[in-house]
């Protein structure tokens, strides 16, 4: 059961000072569904603390990998994932249901055990997100496929195959699964269009370092050998752009000066282009993230784009930044639909937004923002009303913010050590 806590936030406070990046839960996910690939005991390190994390815990348990943790003592945690028996192919409706990508693990226990059996995921707060892309390149990959009682039943005989999968749209789950699929597939696959995210970089080093033979990751057309067998991964999860995107996002609305320890600026150029035409001040590290905010914000509108593009998943805080620029501009989301339900919340804290179709149009003026008690709906959602609270004037409460808690580790202890003030009180 996710907690119903709140945050209560007092406001306005620069945001200043350092802190470490958490491993990326969006790494993570796909990651520990490939540990379902090889007979034996994996090792993973630097893996976040989150709903999401301990969720996918439970659900290699059900396929029979139980699974060691050995917790870090500020934050992440280090796991064995026993693969060496798998005892159920199938992901009931209420795991996937809680959690989209439990739909990752249908290409995993498809390629080893020669089944899977995943309960349809339905719609969810931001769209309906379908899972054609996944079905359409297992298919491809020799799976016979049947859609029967709300679950997805996959099968092969023997080894899959391989293929060419040419994704209409870039996907970064169905990508995931078709290259978890592939490697153990009899013969080479090809993904064309494939997603570039760096997610899908770490998902294939951690596969090479399982044995598998794939090339080509990080750009739109990824090749794989498939091999008969793998050997268990020892691998380390890279940092959460996103997570550290947030807090650099918020050091520029604060008019503050955060670092981020571990962060990786290579893989969040563009955010840190944009923080730049912006006016913030941005150094990148061998092994950091800095940026100092300016003191006025120029507007700059951004539109959503598969990796290298602007992160979906940052659409919701750069219009929170927004709020506080100087002058108008446009945020335009093109990945999901229905992802604009920060915006009215936004709005009972004194934010001037008219959401028009795909876009926002935003009327930035700083200090603009005041406390008010608002509602997260969603993962990102969140983290864009915890930013904008940080710097209202006033009292904020945030409610349900369990839907931070699937994606920020120690949101809270975070940025206090930045300087903001927030409590967590348990709601009933
Ligand atoms: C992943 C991320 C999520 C991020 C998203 C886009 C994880 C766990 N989640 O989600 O945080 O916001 O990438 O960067 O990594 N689509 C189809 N058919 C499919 C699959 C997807 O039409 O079978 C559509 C989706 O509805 C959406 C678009 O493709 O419009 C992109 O979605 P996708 O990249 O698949 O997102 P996820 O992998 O679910």
């Amino acid at each position: 059961m996710w907690r119903v806590d709140k945050f209560v936030i007092k406001g306005p406070h620069r945001l200043k000072g350092t802190i470490d990046a958490g491993g990326s839960k969006n790494a993570a996910l796909p990651i520990m569904f490939a540990t379902l690939l090889a007979e034996g005991r994996h090792s993973v390190r630097n893996v976040p603390r989150l709903a999401d994390m301990e969720f996918s815990q439970r659900m290699l348990l059900h396929f029979g990998c139980p699974v060691e943790q050995r917790f870090h003592k500020s934050f992440g945690a280090d796991w064995m994932v026993d693969a060496t028996k798998i005892t159920s192919s199938e992901a009931p409706y209420d795991y996937v249901r809680k959690m989209r990508a439990s739909f990752f693990c249908m290409g995993p226990l498809l390629a080893r055990t020669g089944r899977a059996r995943v309960s349809l995921p339905g719609g969810c707060a931001i769209g309906a997100r379908p899972i054609d892309l996944h079905l359409m390149a297992l298919e491809k990959l020799g799976a016979d496929i049947v859609q029967t009682n709300g679950y997805a039943e996959a099968s092969c005989k023997g080894r899959l195959r391989g293929g060419k999968v040419i994704f209409p749209k870039v996907s970064v789950g169905a990508t995931e699964n078709a290259l978890m699929a592939a490697v153990l597939a009899q013969g080479t696959s090809v993904i064309e269009n494939a997603a570039r995210e760096p997610e899908i970089q770490s998902l294939a080093k951690a596969l090479r370092g399982m044995g598998a033979m794939i090339s080509g990751e990080g750009t739109s057309t990824i090749e794989v050998q498939g091999v008969e067998k793998l050997r268990p991964m020892d691998f380390a999860i890279p940092p959460d752009r996103i997570e550290v995107a947030t807090y650099l996002i918020g050091a520029q609305m604060s008019g503050g000066d955060v670092t981020v320890r571990g962060a990786c600026a290579d893989d969040m150029e563009v955010v840190l282009q944009m923080l730049e035409q912006t006016g913030a001040k941005v150094e990148r590290g061998a092994d950091y993230v800095r940026v100092i905010g300016s003191e006025k914000i120029r507007p700059v509108d951004a539109i959503t784009a598969p990796f290298p593009g602007f992160p979906t998943d940052v659409q919701a805080q750069w219009i929170t930044l927004m709020t506080q620029a100087d002058g108008d501009s446009l945020v335009t989301e093109t990945i999901f639909e229905n992802r604009f339900m920060h915006v009215p919340e936004l709005v009972r804290m004194g934010a001037d937004l008219t959401i028009s179709g795909s876009s926002v149009r935003i009327k930035g003026k700083r200090g603009t923002l005041h406390g008010a008690p608002v509602m997260a709906t969603d993962l990102r959602a969140s983290a864009s009303l915890v930013l904008a609270a940080c710097v209202a004037d006033g009292e904020s409460e945030i409610k349900r913010i369990y839907h931070l808690d699937r994606g920020y580790e120690t949101m809270e202890h975070k940025l206090e050590a930045l300087g903001a003030e927030v409590d967590r009180h348990v709601d009933s």
